[in-house]
């Protein structure tokens, strides 16, 4: 596609910064909106040291602030929108459901009136595998039938189908839903990565801070699920491949009439206990680990059918396990302590 100007919702956070750079480097001019409520302006200057001269801009403000988006639009008249901005813990979302009704469903509301006052009606958006809720079958396609278990889940399926709605509604929207699986790892350079407040609830940042000597021992959740090793299994994907995914959307975005949703993921199912070994491998000895029960709401067996990625935005992901370990590793050895090591 021809140069743009591109809009990040929340373009500080974790996918959202290795996007950033892809974009840059493919020589389109960002601008970031992030209230920074899970990330740092750091993670910004990093992203501006990696495409030196690169035409970056950021505003600091609330995706629910409808006046303050309007601004953004009226100032940066963006051509296209990538959607990342919003809350993501899934047992968060259980006890206060409210705050991620308004930021997520409530927020792209503002966002998608906004982007069609202004006659910008080309969004790509940040859903989740979460979508396809406990799933009868894997490999899970597009078509497989959705269903949600949890707020956060919830509100990724309203706003897809917000999204289909808008675009039913009148002519001109392309929109792409990208259902991300188990993003994982962080840019090459080490520079950027998952910076997670607290105590992670996600595999790969909590193993990478045991790694560190962070946290004693990894609790993994359940080994008696019916998968190879009894341990759950997931599709992780390379954030920096899951960034590209977002260019070649970008990109695709002419040629869609409407909605549509793509999955993007690996097509391979790890399990926890080879994600233990993997990363034992890259660091070069074994991490503690010790098993206990399931965790509530987990599912068994999770990986996508990546093909209508590759058939229909030409694009599929390259790195591989021990790239993901490997680069996740630099990053957590690089920044013990995320961006607040800066
Ligand atoms: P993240 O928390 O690192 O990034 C989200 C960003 O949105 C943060 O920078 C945060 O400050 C910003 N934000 C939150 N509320 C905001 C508001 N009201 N106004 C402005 N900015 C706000 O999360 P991430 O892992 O980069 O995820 C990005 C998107 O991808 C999210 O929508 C998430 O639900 C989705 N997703 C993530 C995963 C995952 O495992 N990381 C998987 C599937 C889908
Ligand atoms: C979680 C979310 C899901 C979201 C996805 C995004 C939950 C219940 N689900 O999924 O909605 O779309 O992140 O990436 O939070 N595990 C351990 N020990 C740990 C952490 C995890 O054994 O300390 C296991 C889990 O049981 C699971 C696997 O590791 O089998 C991956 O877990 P996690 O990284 O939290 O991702 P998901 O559960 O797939």
């Amino acid at each position: 596609m021809p140069m743009s100007k591109i809009l990040v919702t929340g373009g500080a956070g974790y996918i959202g910064s290795h996007t950033c750079v892809e974009l840059l480097q493919a020589g389109h001019a960002v601008v970031v909106l992030d209230n920074l409520i899970n990330s740092s302006s750091v993670a910004l200057e990093r992203v501006r040291s990696l495409v030196p001269g690169a035409q970056l801009g950021f505003h600091r403000i609330d995706l629910c602030d409808a006046q303050a988006v309007e601004q953004v639009f009226a100032v940066e008249q963006p051509n296209a929108v990538l959607h990342f901005a919003g809350l993501k813990a899934v047992g968060e979302s259980v006890t206060i459901p409210l705050r991620y009704y308004r930021t997520n469903v409530f927020g792209t509301q503002v966002l998608l009136e906004i982007m069609q006052r202004h006659n910008c009606k080309r969004l790509v958006f940040s859903s989740s595998a979460t979508v396809y809720g406990n799933p009868e079958r894997v490999p899970l396609t597009e078509s497989s039938p959705l269903s949600a278990t949890n707020p956060y889940g919830r509100s990724k399926l309203f706003i897809e189908d917000m999204c289909r709605d808008v675009a039913i509604s009148e002519s001109g929207w392309s929109i792409i839903l990208l259902r991300y699986f188990n993003p994982v790892g962080a840019h090459r350079s080490g520079l950027i990565g998952e910076d997670p407040a607290g105590i992670p609830n996600n595999l790969s940042p909590y193993l990478l801070q045991v790694a560190s000597g962070k946290r004693e021992s990894l609790t993994v959740f359940g080994n008696d699920y019916p998968t190879p090793d009894g341990t759950g299994v997931r599709d992780y994907i390379h954030v920096v491949d899951l960034a590209q995914g977002h260019l070649a959307a970008l990109s695709k975005l002419s040629a869609v009439n409407g909605c549509c949703a793509v999955n993007l993921g690996t097509g391979t199912g790890t399990s926890v206990l080879q994600m233990v070994a993997a990363l034992s491998r890259v660091v070069g000895r074994p991490l503690a680990h010790r098993f206990a029960a399931r965790r509530p709401g987990d599912i068994a067996t999770c990986y996508a059918d990546p093909t209508h990625a590759a058939t229909f935005l030409g694009w599929r992901a390259h790195l591989d396990l021990d790239a993901m370990c490997a680069d996740g590793w630099r990053w957590q050895q690089q920044n013990p302590n995320g961006y607040r090591t800066a």
